[in-house]
């Protein structure tokens, strides 16, 4: 596998940062996150090794859903900077070798949207039906509401034109209409525009709806996706869109595009989340490995992306409610830790009850599972949530930069910056720089492996039986080179003996600390795990060097 392929196809082992630009860095010192402020910081990112930054929504916004909902998709949040100071910040990016990536929030906009303004004007607007009305709706099944908190329905009556509008989030929020082609057009238009200014693509806003809740019915709803897509690769070969599609695996490979590949590139693995969430509650490896098993093959050219936390509540919908209540029960036991009835409001370190050792083999675990790691910022330090903020903005707090914050120089900040153990004289970047044990050390050496040995992204894994429910393994294997991963969830050590057909004689070298374990001739191998350990190894025939063993040097 050369580099000059794994480089073109980027995506298929890059690491992805989202950050929010009003939480990261304030430039100008407002209290609020800016443009300016991120691209001084930029130098911090690509030293972390990420190679693509996320950007939650940065559009003009009466922000109700903190920018999810939006008023302009051209132009920027006056509050964030101008467009000049987005186009310097690509640049900035770009320079240190960063791609960038935004979310495209076209499910739908916000109520305040000139869109929405002349839609609701009556029935008879030109742009009635760039939104979804109806006389009659069908009666709500409250599965359909995502936010309980706030809604009992999914229709909203306007008194002034005598329709119900459809919103799938809040009220605020009604479901722009794909069934119709100017609505498709504009949505191309807006791809475009921020193309031309430099993205390598978008994370995309709540797929499903998007294409489903629509009038009329599109005749095949995943035309729009390969649409949208075509568009991109003939405008700028290589972008991406990179998907937030929360559905059961069996019903994930149409957004693909199924064998193609043609729709979504990237779709977040939600199951292997919730799965990994319940095996760290269990100390067992086995929810996570029957996921991986049952896990769908990307198409070629696509890939799965892996993320433990997010920007919103820990969703764990998919489980049954009596796994539910069990992560409920580890890692969130209060019920304003809880949200939606069905998520946490909290990040991981606070979860993991601040503990190093077990924090550190969770992110091992995440940059070593098969496909493209996502990380929330701030979780490269290890900062913990503040649960004093509204609902999902509890993990969306400033940067913490410094030991006093450092996010801005006024007091006054956009989110108050907790307290407590997870405050910044205690989690902190400047602290954890000077300090090779951190966290953030632990994070740079993580990405450097992961780019190391491709393997891990692009190669076909085997989840690995050990016979002990504690220990989750797994091998990858791509072109004759192989990476052999071990986790073990729970805290007492644990020695295991793993088997590993076809490598008989290898020598495995630890890619983390020092240490090589020898494969007998039967193909079996002895490994010490620690309390929470985590190994990666390289296997290597005794008469190659292990760097050279590695597919990246074929
Ligand atoms: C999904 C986003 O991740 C979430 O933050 C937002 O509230 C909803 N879509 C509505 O836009």
């Amino acid at each position: 596998m050369r580099l000059t392929y794994t480089s073109d196809v980027w995506w298929k082992n890059a690491v992805v940062y989202c950050l929010d630009v009003e939480t990261f860095k304030d430039g100008n010192g407002d209290g609020v996150g800016d443009f300016r402020g991120l691209t001084q910081q930029i130098d911090y990112l690509a030293g972390l090794g990420v190679t693509c930054l996320w950007l939650m929504p940065f559009f003009p916004t009466p922000n109700r859903d903190d920018g999810y909902d939006i008023t302009d998709f051209y132009s920027i949040d006056p509050r964030l900077g101008t467009l000049g100071d987005f186009v310097e910040f690509m640049r900035t990016a770009n320079d240190r070798g960063l791609r960038v990536i935004a979310d495209l929030v076209v499910n739908h906009t916000s109520d305040q949207h000139p869109w929405f303004k002349e839609s609701r004007k009556s029935k008879d607007s030109p742009m009635r039906d760039w939104y979804v009305w109806s006389d009659t709706p069908e009666p709500d099944d409250p599965k359909q509401v995502v936010f309980p908190d706030k809604e009992d329905s999914i229709w909203q009556y306007d008194k002034g034109s005598g329709q119900y509008y459809l919103h799938s989030f809040y009220r605020h929020q009604p479901d722009l209409n794909v069934g119709n082609p100017e609505v498709r057009d504009e949505i191309t238009r807006i791809l475009g525009f921020w193309m031309e200014l430099g993205l390598s693509g978008f994370r995309v806003d709540a797929v499903p709806f998007l294409i489903e809740n629509v009038s009329p019915k599109l005749a095949d709803p995943h035309e729009f996706l390969a649409d949208l897509r075509a568009f991109m690769t003939r405008r700028k070969g290589g972008s991406i869109l990179l998907g937030e599609v929360n559905v059961p695996y069996k019903e994930l490979l149409r957004y693909f595009g199924e064998g193609l590949g043609d729709q979504i590139t990237m779709c977040f693995d939600f199951i292997g989340m919730q799965s990994s969430w319940l095996s760290f509650a269990r100390n067992s490896a086995r929810p996570l490995m029957d996921a991986l098993r049952e896990r769908p093959r990307a198409p070629k050219d696509c890939q799965w992306a892996m993320f433990l936390r997010n920007h919103d509540e820990l969703t764990l919908d998919k489980l049954t409610d009596a796994e539910r209540q069990e992560v409920f029960e580890a890692f969130g036991p209060r019920k304003d830790m809880q949200i939606f009835g069905r998520g946490l409001r909290r990040r991981l370190p606070t979860m993991f009850g601040g503990d190093l050792r077990r924090i550190k083999m969770a992110y091992s675990l995440l940059f070593s599972l098969p496909g493209t790691p996502v990380v929330f910022y701030g979780e490269e330090i290890g900062m913990g949530e503040n649960l004093d903020e509204e609902g999902r903005m509890a993990v969306r707090i400033p940067m913490q930069w410094s030991e006093d914050g450092g996010f801005s120089q006024t007091e006054d900040t956009v989110r108050e910056i907790p307290e407590g153990s997870f405050a910044p004289d205690r989690v902190n970047v400047a602290d954890q720089k000077r300090d090779t044990d951190s966290l953030l050390r632990w994070f740079q050496l993580l990405i450097e492996r992961y780019r190391e040995c491709p393997e891990l992204a692009w190669g076909q894994y085997t989840v690995l039986d050990t016979g002990d429910d504690a220990i989750f393994s797994h091998r990858c294997d791509a072109d004759g080179a192989t990476v052999v991963v071990a986790h073990n969830l729970c805290d007492t050590a644990k020695d295991v003996e793993l088997r590993l057909d076809g490598l008989e004689h290898c020598d495995l070298t630890d890619l983390l600390v020092d240490g090589t374990i020898k494969v007998s001739a039967d193909g079996t191998a002895k490994l010490a795990l620690g309390p929470h350990g985590c190994r990666w190894l390289r296997a290597s025939p005794p008469e190659l060097p292990p760097e050279d063993a590695s597919v990246m040097s074929q």
